[in-house]
């Protein structure tokens, strides 16, 4: 019998690609480019696995393109929105992630991007490379400090839970959270409280996003709310671009309506809107919270994982639904 075929969609940690070569026959795109459309409807026809990523789109078209042999799409990411479960489990075909491997990752990069608006890290290197440093002064690039600052979470799965107990068992900071449900818990351990998103919004001296995207959470911080949040407020987002209605932010951050914010994702990724590029009072990172050697190097392990064991007939360690 012939081995099961699996496509990568694109490089990923060699690891994971030998794992899955163990046991199937493995196609890969090698370069660095995202498949078009046509070029991974054509790539994925006849396999029993796809290991996806994030930019790929995979709607049910493209499921049934692949042919009803396909047995799994395992995502390299723990975000899915990428992919049309529904269709997916219309046709029995299993959707796997990567959950718990990135938490830490994510985490220290949203602390990151909190220190490094607060402390205007990268407002100061530019001052560095651009020569203006003349004489130390007693109010030059002055910013605050994360000690006794209130940290509003919303959100508050793996990811949101970490960085809490980062913020405040590390740095001192109270933290409020607010999420579809109550911790109760959390709240005990961390003497957190819950609020609903508004006066969240109204109390914290910093607010960070860990929703995952659902037409719940889209433009959940817009116009509109971003007037309740505090002047001195800085917000934080390494959960996904469209959970902010980014003009409105883009528009907030120059009349500083708010002081700050730190973007890890966007609402029109790949590229910043316009406007972003002006802004000293925001710190961007494209989309690499999770990008280290650690937990990329595990979640190439999982997604293998993932494909290995349905094609195996046996459950997988992360399904979605
Ligand atoms: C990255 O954004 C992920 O969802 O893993
Ligand atoms: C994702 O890993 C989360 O639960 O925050």
């Amino acid at each position: 019998m012939s081995k099961p075929r699996v496509f990568v969609t694109q490089p990923i940690p060699e690891i994971g690609v030998q794992m899955l070569k163990e046991y199937f026959d493995v196609s890969q795109n090698t370069t660095d480019r995202v498949l078009s459309r046509s070029q991974l409807k054509k790539a994925i026809r006849g396999v029993d696995a796809v290991l996806s990523l994030l930019t790929d789109h995979i709607d049910d078209e493209m499921i049934s393109a692949a042919g009803s042999q396909l047995k799994i799409i395992a995502n390299y990411a723990v975000g899915f929105e990428n992919i049309d479960v529904e269709a997916a489990k219309k046709r029995k075909i299993i959707v796997t992630n990567t959950p718990g491997v990135l938490t830490e990752a994510v985490a220290e990069h949203t602390m990151a991007l909190m220190i490094s608006v607060a402390r205007r890290i990268v407002e100061s290197d530019t001052y560095m490379r651009s020569g203006k440093y003349t004489h130390w002064q007693a109010n030059l690039l002055l910013g605050v400090e994360l000690q006794g600052k209130t940290l509003g979470i919303i959100g508050l799965g793996r990811i949101g839970s970490r960085v809490a107990q980062i913020a405040q068992k590390g740095f001192g900071m109270t933290v409020i959270y607010t999420d579809v449900k109550r911790n109760s818990q959390f709240e005990h351990e961390f003497k957190s409280k819950y609020f609903r998103l508004n006066k969240l919004l109204a109390t914290a001296d910093i607010v960070s996003l860990h929703v995952p995207l659902l037409p719940t959470t889209r433009h959940l911080i817009n116009a509109k709310n971003i007037k309740s949040m505090k002047r001195t407020a800085i917000l934080i987002n390494t959960s996904r671009g469209p959970v902010i209605d980014e003009k409105s932010l883009v528009r907030a951050l120059q009349r500083q309506q708010i002081t700050g914010a730190g973007l890890d994702v966007f609402e029109y990724e790949p590229r910043p809107i316009a406007g972003m590029e002006s802004l000293s009072n925001l710190v961007a990172t494209p989309h690499i919270a999770s990008a280290t050697i650690e937990a990329r190097t595990a979640m190439a392990k999982i997604a293998a994982e993932n494909i290995t064991d349905v094609l195996s007939g046996k459950k997988p360690l992360n399904p979605v639904y």
